[in-house]
């Protein structure tokens, strides 16, 4: 019955989990508001902030959990991929804690901690299944094997998702974090006023940065011509956006699912958030057959009960580190 103490601090969000015998007892979540003011996360700023939350976030999460710091068997974090020093403020944590209280450490890959989420609540997927992890910088297709198994078979060649969703929101005037603000718009305007392209891009792969061009230059020409043209059409614009950005998500998901031949298919992930992108893929499972896992809005964005479930898999097959290890910027599977 293992207790384990997650730790998450990849980008700019720190939080803090307690783990017990494969469930959530707690998931803390410290958000960052500084970094709107100077619309994206600013690392110097992300890193100070990490240092300022990770106590209270875990106190808080042991509180909460009704866990005491005696009682944990092992501390789980993200060892990348992320900015390196909001990473180096998790990692020299967990790595204190751990050699305080003599525990083993238990590194987590952030992007397979997304779709490990899905191991937290039930219904949990059967392997194998194809998991769409879309955040603010990576958007993969993967084939999930096993817990630790899992194979990256398409993946953007430039931007993320998240990014189109962010810069797109950036051109249009919008606060930082722009993604849910353009899911909040979309939702009252109409999908199909605008047409963006779709990229041909080969195989199972994105490309997000023509699409990030076309909306500049669509919104440059279309406020020439009427200076309240954003105003006028915020909704209609985010609608149409959103949908475009779905649509490229799904048709790929869709050529994977089929080529692979696999019907359990899952979501994770920053964007996995995006109201329009749920919808998409619960009508086009049904239309397909396939057996659908979307994660609770708590476990899309960054969080660390997802770093914990994975601690608690790891744990089961002893797949320990040591004091040595060191966080990495970017960091394969
Ligand atoms: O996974 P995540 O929290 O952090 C990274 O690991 O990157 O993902 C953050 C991304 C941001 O780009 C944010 O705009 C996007 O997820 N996002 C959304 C929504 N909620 C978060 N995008 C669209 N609609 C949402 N509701
Ligand atoms: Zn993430």
């Amino acid at each position: 019955m293992p207790v384990i103490l997650g730790i998450e601090s990849s980008c700019d969000d720190t939080s803090a989990a307690v783990c017990v015998d494969g469930e959530i007892l707690s998931n803390v979540i410290a958000n960052q508001t500084i970094h709107a003011a100077y619309g994206g996360v600013v690392p110097e700023l992300a890193s100070r902030v990490h240092q300022q939350n990770i106590i209270p976030a875990v106190q808080q999460a042991l509180l909460n959990a009704k866990v005491s710091k005696n009682d944990i068997d092992a501390v789980a974090f993200t060892r990348g991929p992320g900015l390196l020093g909001s990473l180096l403020v998790g990692v020299s944590f967990a790595k204190a804690f751990a050699l305080g209280k003599k525990l083993p450490l238990i590194e987590v890959n952030h992007m397979q901690a997304h779709i490990l989420a899905h191991f937290i609540d039930h219904p949990k997927p059967d392997f194998p299944f194809l998991c769409l992890t879309v955040s603010g910088g990576h958007t993969q297709i993967v084939l999930v094997k096993n817990y630790f198994d899992m194979e990256i078979v398409g993946q953007t060649m430039d931007d993320a998702a998240g990014e189109a969703m962010d810069k797109t929101s950036k051109i249009l005037g919008l606060p930082y974090p722009g993604g849910p603000l353009i899911d909040k718009y979309a939702r009252l305007g109409n999908p199909d006023a605008f047409k963006f392209p779709e990229p041909n891009i080969p195989d199972f792969n994105f490309s997000f940065s023509g699409l990030k061009t076309s909306i500049l230059y669509f919104i440059r020409d279309e406020v020439a011509a009427d200076p309240q043209f954003l105003q006028k059409r915020m909704n209609d614009i985010c609608a149409s956006v959103e949908k475009r950005i779905v649509t490229i998500l799904l048709n790929k998901l869709k050529k994977a699912a089929l080529t692979y031949n696999i019907t359990n298919i899952a979501l994770a992930g920053g964007v996995s958030a995006n109201t329009g992108l749920r919808q998409g893929l619960t009508d086009l499972g049904s239309q397909m057959g396939w057996n659908c896992f979307i994660p609770q809005f708590a476990y899309c964005t960054d969080n660390a009960a997802m770093i914990a479930i994975a601690g608690h898999y790891k744990y089961l097959n002893h797949d320990f580190v040591g004091q040595n290890v060191a966080p990495l910027a970017r960091m394969p599977f």
